[in-house]
């Protein structure tokens, strides 16, 4: 069943490349995303991986296209609505999530359009939306997101594709190469590295701001690693005070505007004695002699980039709870779907 891997977690991050080529290809066959015409002003609603999906769309929709992205917490919006204008996307891989799904309503009774993405065929949201995109992600069985969150990727990364008049279609048809490459990546060091540590922080600026996030949620729900993600400005202001040898750091470091500065913050947290992991690309010699311990994803567009360091981080959240001996598939207190509020 688990197609010759120990868990299922592992075999579904290993289906990714496979997910982000279907999801791509699929989203060109149907062909409606040119005829969604996105409207000007698009509100996001979801929760857990689910949202972080959400924020590397924001992010990538206000670097590469003229769109305003707003994202909510569906719990929130709930009860705290936003003013809306255009359209509401919700994003969940069940399709049951029962916040997001009262948020679907509310959009409705407000008069927006509406528009799910969803993992599954003939699921609440899809019936409840004006429109529906499936990402092509296959069942997800493991209770850790993986696959669905790469899908929701896709799916959103084609959107951002279509707004900016296909100029990323080279860049998203070789993306699942490079997903490809990285998943046999060696993390033993890093692993080494975290397998004393209670608490631990993720940073990166940008796009990787949110692949921070969901890195820290992956290690937390299934290492129970108290884990925290943070936009790596932001420690300064707080959580520095926390900072200590017993504090590893996560550092997103791939090249782009903010990478000096990513390289001054992993010197100022070196000097309070944290250990950090680093990421960068292949080759690059200036991470790797400022960090404990540096793992490598290949030179790409930082689109490809969001998607491999999120594969990076699901593999070191993976093999650590291995190496504590957790119940990967299905972590204590939790459920695939959450259904009640
Ligand atoms: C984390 C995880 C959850 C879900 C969240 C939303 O690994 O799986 O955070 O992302 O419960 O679920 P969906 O996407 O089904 O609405």
């Amino acid at each position: 069943k688990k197609g010759g891997f120990e868990h299922y977690m592992l075999k579904e991050i290993y289906e990714q490349p496979e997910v982000f080529y279907n999801t791509m290809k699929a989203l060109e066959t149907d062909g409606r995303l040119p005829m969604l015409r996105i409207p000007a002003e698009i509100t996001v609603v979801a929760c857990g991986t689910s949202y972080h999906a959400a924020l590397v769309f924001r992010y990538l929709a206000q670097e590469y296209t003229s769109k305003r992205v707003s994202v909510e917490f569906a719990s929130e919006f709930k009860y705290y609505t936003p003013p809306l204008r255009d359209m509401v996307i919700a994003v969940t891989q069940s399709g049951e999530t029962a916040d997001t799904l009262t948020a679907i309503e509310k959009a409705k009774a407000r008069n927006c359009s509406t528009l799910a993405v969803t993992n599954v065929l003939g699921s609440t949201v899809s019936r409840s939306a004006d429109w529906t995109v499936f990402m092509c992600a296959g069942p997800e069985i493991s209770v850790a997101a993986t696959k669905s969150f790469t899908g929701q990727l896709a799916v959103f990364m084609g959107m951002v594709n279509v707004m900016a008049d296909g100029k990323f279609t080279d860049v998203l048809g070789h993306a699942h190469r490079s997903i490809e490459r990285v998943l046999p990546q060696e993390m033993g060091a890093a692993v080494s590295l975290l397998l004393g540590a209670t608490e631990m922080f993720y940073v990166g600026r940008g796009v990787f701001y949110p692949v921070a996030l969901e890195g820290a949620l992956k290690m937390k729900e299934i290492s129970y690693i108290h884990a925290e993600g943070y936009a790596a400005g932001e420690l300064k202001h707080g959580p520095f005070a926390l900072l200590s040898p017993e504090t590893p750091v996560v550092a997103i470091c791939t090249p782009g505007r903010t990478y000096g500065v990513m390289l001054s913050n992993v010197k100022e947290m070196k000097a309070r004695g944290a250990p950090v992991i680093g990421i960068g690309v292949e080759g690059d010699t200036e991470v790797e002699s400022i960090v404990d311990v540096f793992i490598p994803v290949p030179e790409d567009h930082q689109m490809v980039q969001a998607l491999t360091v999120s594969v990076i981080l699901q593999l070191l959240a993976y093999q650590t709870a291995k190496a504590l001996e957790r119940d990967i598939d299905k972590p204590r207190n939790l459920a695939k779907s959450v259904t009640v509020e």
